[in-house]
C-alpha cells in the first residue's frame, strides 16, 4: 500500500519520499498501487521536510506550478484562492494545514482558532470540515508535546485513505461501465473505434480534485486503462472553466479522448444519443441523497432524465454529511461577480491576461453550486458499491465505512 508520508507500508515504516507532482512524469514502478499500474502520480505529496506539496491550479493548464503548503495560512490561502480545489484535496490540504497549525501553536485554544480559520475558507464541500474536525479529535486527547506528531501522521492518513477511496470507486465505476457496455451490444451498438462508450462530466472531479485517481474520473480511468474505446464529453464549467482547464487538461495528459462542449451543449447531445451515462462528483450529499455540486449539474440532471440517460454521482463517503437532512440544509457557496464578468486567458504572446467580458455597471450573481434532488440521480458510485441516492442508500455507505473503520 502506499502511503502519503512514505514509502510503501509493506516496505516497514515509513521513511519519508517526495513523489513526483508532474501529471506525467516518470514513476517508478515500487511507487505505483498494484491494482493500478498506470496511476501517475499524486495531486498532493507530503514531503520529508514537513511540507505537503500540491499544483496551483489557478495557472494550469497553461504553467505547471508547484506549490508548497509549510504554514497553515499557507493551506487557508491555497483553499480559499481555489490554488487547490475538489472537495476531497479541500479536505487533505485543510488537514494539513491543521496540523502545521499544531506545530506552530499545540494548546486548546490554538488549535480551535487554527479549526476555525481553516473551516472558514469555503462554506460547501463537507470534506473541509470532516478533515478538520477528524484531526481535532484525534489530537485534542493528546498532551500538547505529542500533538504535531499525531495531527501530522493523520493528515497523512486521511490523504492515504482519499487514494484507496477513490481506487475503489474506480473499480466500482468501471464495472457499471462495463454493463452499460454489454447493454450497447445488447441493442446492436457495439463499442468500438468508431462509436466509443460516450461519457459526459461537468466540473472537475479528477485526480486534480483530490488525492489521486479523482471520483467521477476514476471509472474513467480505469475503463481506459483496459483498453476500451472511450470518450469524454467535458463541459466547460462556466465560470471559472474547471472543465475547460482542469478536466480537459488532465484527461488529454492520460491520453483519454476528450471533447470539450459549452455547458449548454449536453442536452442536445443526449437527445441526440451522443451520451450513454452522465458521471460527476459532489461536494455535499445529504442524508437523504440530495447532491450538492459545481453550478450547472442540476440542468444536466433534468436533461439526463429527459433523455433517459444515466445521471450517476461519484461519491466518496467522506463528502456524505449526515448532519445535512436534505439539500436544503446545505449552504451554497456565492463567489465574487468579477468570476462572471471577467474571463483569464492565454494571450497570442503566451501571458495569461484578463479580459471584460460585461457591459461596465451590470451586476453578476455567481452561485458556485446546486443542489440536485436525489430523485434525478440514478445512483451514487461509492467506495463501498453503487447505491440509490435515497436514505436508505446512504445509511448502507454510512454503515460500511463504519465497519471498515472498526476493522482497521
Ligand atoms: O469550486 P470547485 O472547483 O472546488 O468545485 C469542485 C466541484 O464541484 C467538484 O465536482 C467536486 O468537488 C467533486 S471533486 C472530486
Amino acid at each position: 500500500m502506499e502511503t502519503a508520508c512514505g514509502r510503501f507500508a509493506r516496505d516497514g515504516p515509513a521513511s519519508p519520499v517526495a513523489f513526483p507532482l508532474s501529471m506525467s512524469a516518470p514513476v517508478s514502478p515500487e511507487s505505483r498501487p498494484d491494482s493500478l499500474p498506470d496511476l501517475p502520480v499524486r495531486t498532493l505529496v507530503a514531503r520529508a521536510d514537513h511540507t505537503a506539496v500540491t499544483l496551483d491550479q489557478t495557472r494550469l493548464p497553461f504553467d505547471r506550478v508547484e506549490l508548497v503548503l509549510s504554514h497553515a495560512a499557507d493551506c487557508a490561502h491555497a483553499i480559499a484562492s481555489m490554488q487547490v480545489r475538489g472537495a476531497p484535496l479541500i479536505g487533505a490540504v485543510a488537514a494539513f494545514g491543521l496540523a502545521l497549525a499544531v506545530r506552530e501553536a499545540s494548546d486548546d485554544a490554538a488549535l480551535d482558532a487554527a479549526h476555525a480559520m481553516l473551516l472558514a475558507t469555503r462554506p460547501t464541500a463537507v470534506n473541509l470540515r470532516w478533515a478538520l474536525d477528524r484531526v481535532h479529535a484525534r489530537v485534542a486527547s493528546a498532551s500538547p508535546g505529542q500533538r504535531w506528531a499525531i495531527a501530522w501522521r493523520e493528515a497523512c492518513a486521511i490523504a492515504d485513505e482519499d487514494v484507496a477511496i477513490n481506487r475503489a470507486i474506480g473499480e466500482h465505476g468501471a464495472e457499471h461501465l462495463r454493463r452499460l457496455i454489454a447493454q450497447r451490444d445488447a441493442v446492436g451498438r457495439p463499442v468500438d473505434a468508431r462509436t466509443p462508450l460516450q461519457l459526459l462530466t461537468h466540473c472537475n472531479a479528477g485526480r486534480l480534485a483530490a488525492v489521486a485517481h479523482g471520483t467521477a474520473l476514476a471509472p474513467i480511468y480505469a475503463l481506459h486503462r483496459t483498453g476500451v474505446p472511450l470518450h469524454v464529453w467535458v463541459d466547460e464549467t462556466r465560470p471559472r472553466n474547471q472543465g475547460a482547464s482542469l478536466t480537459a487538461w488532465e484527461l488529454a495528459d492520460a491520453g483519454v479522448p476528450c471533447t470539450v462542449v459549452a455547458d449548454n451543449a449536453g442536452g442536445l447531445l443526449m437527445r441526440q444519443g451522443r451520451v450513454d451515462a452522465v458521471i460527476v462528483g459532489c461536494d455535499r450529499v445529504a442524508r437523504n441523497g440530495d447532491v450538492a455540486n459545481k453550478i450547472g449539474t442540476l440542468l444536466k440532471a433534468l436533461a439526463a432524465r429527459d433523455a433517459g440517460v444515466p445521471f450517476w454521482v461519484a461519491c466518496p463517503s467522506p463528502t456524505i454529511d449526515p448532519a445535512s437532512p436534505d439539500g436544503e440544509a446545505i449552504e451554497i457557496e456565492t463567489r465574487s461577480a468579477r468570476e462572471l464578468t471577467h474571463i483569464t486567458g492565454r494571450a497570442a504572446d503566451g501571458r495569461l491576461q484578463e479580459v471584460q467580458l460585461v457591459p461596465d455597471g451590470v451586476a453578476g450573481f455567481n452561485p458556485a453550486f446546486d443542489v440536485t434532488p436525489a430523485r434525478l440521480v440514478d445512483a451514487l458510485l461509492t467506495e463501498h458499491g453503487m447505491v440509490a441516492a435515497s436514505l436508505a442508500g446512504i445509511e448502507a455507505v454510512l454503515t460500511a465505512s463504519a465497519a471498515s473503520r472498526a476493522s482497521s
